[in-house]
């Protein structure tokens, strides 16, 4: 029987568990206690530690001295966490082989650098024109419409199309791919975790991706694909990998390339309405103004709210706390880009704020690879949409969010052309 999963906010009866229903409905409030006093925060339950702060999330990335691992997943299950390691962690899978984050040296760096080929800065620079022509056209189809949700009609279908462009897809594919993205990164809204529909959809996403893995290995893999093809050459402990191990690694590409960016931009387009002198002086130089004021909605909205790692080897001692061999850690990216001691007036949205950096794609080993493409997209969706429909409205009392342990944000964004 599933185990009742609670939480309480209040400073001095305190309990956070990123898979309570409350937490995943709005874990902010969440966020602040726990920077405020319980910055390194142990979960038995999953023998877990939650990392709230910004400073101590950048020490633990990068200290020579934190030995971590991914091999039980850069987004573990709660169903995974339950099980404690005993000291032990579990071995990386090379046979058929776990998708790349998930991979230690020298694995994880030889099929990530395989793959990125078409998400380097130059080659990303190339997109420019093909993004703002689908942005283009799409804005035209929507603003006769008169109304469109701003995530899916418009950011998802902006992204599934690059998402497309980059892997070598047919274009025609995009609408499946977003429908199969949105469907098998929906969670748990009781118990947190992957939903029921997690099994089949990336079944069907592996399917998609296995069958243009083959066609490529059909045509000779010349490097006319760089994604896939470089991804065909690889050899691992001797061996090629499967289409199907090769679809694996391609679909977390692909998620990360459909997913995000377009709750961004829509959290965005939600905050600029909200505060229309803000909207205002980001309309008056589109040019100059949507890369900063980008970053700012990169800060506040981006929906990624943890990712995971696992201590090994060695214990590791912060604030007074050791943290043990097996024990995972919840990185809490969302928790230190509110947090107060970085950032003035954090839980305000404010387009120009002065800011050294923020931590919405990661830092250190796993940096997001997609963070080229993605300024480029996010960049290009907004100058385009504020250019063509400035005085846009939201219909705020339909707006709805998903309840989400990782990727919380605005599915749904009813925008109004005016
Ligand atoms: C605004 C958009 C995006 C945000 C906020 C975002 C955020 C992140 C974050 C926080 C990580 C770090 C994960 C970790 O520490 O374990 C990450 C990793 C990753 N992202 Fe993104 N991402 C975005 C767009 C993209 C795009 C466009 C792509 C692909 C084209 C992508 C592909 C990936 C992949 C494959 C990883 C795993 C990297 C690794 O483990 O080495 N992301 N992203």
């Amino acid at each position: 029987m599933a185990t009742a999963v609670i939480s309480n906010p209040d400073p001095d009866r305190f309990v956070y568990d990123p898979f309570a229903p409350d937490v995943m409905r709005d874990p902010f409030p969440y966020y602040k206690v726990l920077r405020e006093k319980y910055p390194v925060y142990r979960l038995d339950q999953y023998d877990a530690w939650a990392i709230a702060r910004y400073e101590d999330i950048l020490k633990i990335l990068t200290d020579p001295q934190a030995h971590l691992t991914t091999t039980e997943g850069t987004l573990i299950s709660p169903s995974i966490m339950r099980r404690h390691n005993s000291g032990k962690v579990p071995r990386p899978r090379l046979n058929p082989i776990d998708m790349f984050p998930n991979l230690p040296s020298p694995y994880y760096e030889q099929i990530r650098q395989a793959a990125i080929g078409p998400l380097r800065p130059f080659a990303v620079s190339q997109l420019e024109g093909f993004i703002r022509d689908r942005v283009q056209k799409r804005l035209e189809e929507l603003i006769e419409r008169g109304r469109f949700n701003a995530t899916v009609d418009f950011g998802g279908y902006v992204s599934s199309g690059v998402a497309c462009r980059l892997a070598g897809l047919p274009l025609s594919e995009a609408p499946r791919l977003l429908e199969l993205v949105n469907r098998s990164t929906t969670r748990n809204p009781e118990q947190g975790g992957p939903s029921a529909e997690f099994q089949h959809t990336t079944a069907q996403l592996v399917a998609m991706l296995a069958d243009l893995v083959r066609s490529r290995r059909k045509a000779g893999a010349d490097g006319s694909n760089k994604m896939v093809d470089g991804l065909l050459r690889v050899e691992i402990e001797g061996r090629r990998m499967t289409d199907e191990e090769i679809a694996a690694h391609l679909i977390v590409i692909m998620v990360g390339a459909t997913e995000t960016l377009p709750k961004v931009v829509a959290a965005g387009l939600l905050e600029l309405w909200r505060n229309p002198r803000q909207r205002a002086e980001v309309i008056a130089d589109l040019p100059t103004n949507v890369p900063i004021a980008f970053e700012e909605m990169l800060r506040f909205g981006a929906p990624a709210q943890w990712f995971s790692r696992t201590v090994i080897d060695h214990p590791y001692t912060i604030r007074g706390h050791t943290l043990m061999p097996g024990h995972r850690l919840i990185i809490l990216f969302a928790s230190a880009n509110r947090d107060e001691r970085v950032f003035e007036h954090a839980d305000r949205f404010i387009w120009n704020r002065k800011m050294e950096g923020h931590l919405a794609f990661g830092y250190g080993m796993h940096f997001c690879v997609g963070v080229h493409v993605a300024r480029l997209e996010g960049r290009i969706m907004l100058e385009e949409l504020l250019r063509r429909i400035p005085d846009y409205e939201i219909d705020e009392a339909n707006a709805r969010r998903v309840i989400s342990d990782f990727q919380l944000g605005w599915m749904q964004v009813p925008l109004i052309v005016r």
